[in-house]
């Protein structure tokens, strides 16, 4: 059956929350995966968060942001019953096109050393890896 890859709606949630949790992705449900966070970012322009609707059912997300100068690729997940079927490949091209729309010419994403699926998919796709970079973070609470 074919995929759609179309804008997340509000509606989406419960189930994407769902999803990412089968995709073992570290879920902020008091921080920024709220409800509440979730409908703030989703009025940003900077914000293009989109969804793999396939047989009738969210199947997979990606959650793309920028800054203005980088386009991020955020939450990228795939439902395990339906990996292997290029849709990982197909949802970075949605975002990075969306970002590029928006003027961004220059896409990054953050990835643990240990995700093989993930870091062949990003290698595959033309990404460069920088394995000298560290990634620093400071959070408002533990949660954020
Ligand atoms: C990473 C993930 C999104 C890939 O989704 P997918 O739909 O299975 O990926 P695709 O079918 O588009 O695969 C594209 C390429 O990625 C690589 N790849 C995907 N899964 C792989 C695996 N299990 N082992 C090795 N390489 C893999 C391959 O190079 C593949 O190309 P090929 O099929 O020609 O060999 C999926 O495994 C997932 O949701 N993982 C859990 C969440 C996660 O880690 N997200 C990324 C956070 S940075």
């Amino acid at each position: 059956m074919e995929v759609i890859i179309r804008k997340f709606s509000l509606d989406d949630y419960e189930r994407v929350l769902q999803l990412w949790r089968q995709c073992n992705l570290p879920l902020k449900p008091e921080g920024r995966d709220s409800l509440e966070e979730i409908r703030r970012q989703l009025e940003l322009p900077q914000v293009i968060f989109l969804v793999a609707e396939k047989e009738g059912q969210v199947v997979g997300t990606v959650l793309a942001t920028h800054d203005g100068r980088k386009g991020w690729i955020n939450r990228l997940a795939v439902d395990p019953a339906f990996r292997g079927q290029g849709l990982g490949q197909l949802l970075v091209r949605a975002a990075e096109r969306e970002l590029e729309a928006a003027g961004l010419l220059m896409f990054a994403a953050l990835i643990e050393e240990d995700n093989l699926p993930s870091l062949r998919l990003f290698e595959k796709l033309g990404y460069t890896v920088h394995p000298d970079i560290k990634y620093f973070t400071r959070k408002k609470f533990p949660g954020a």
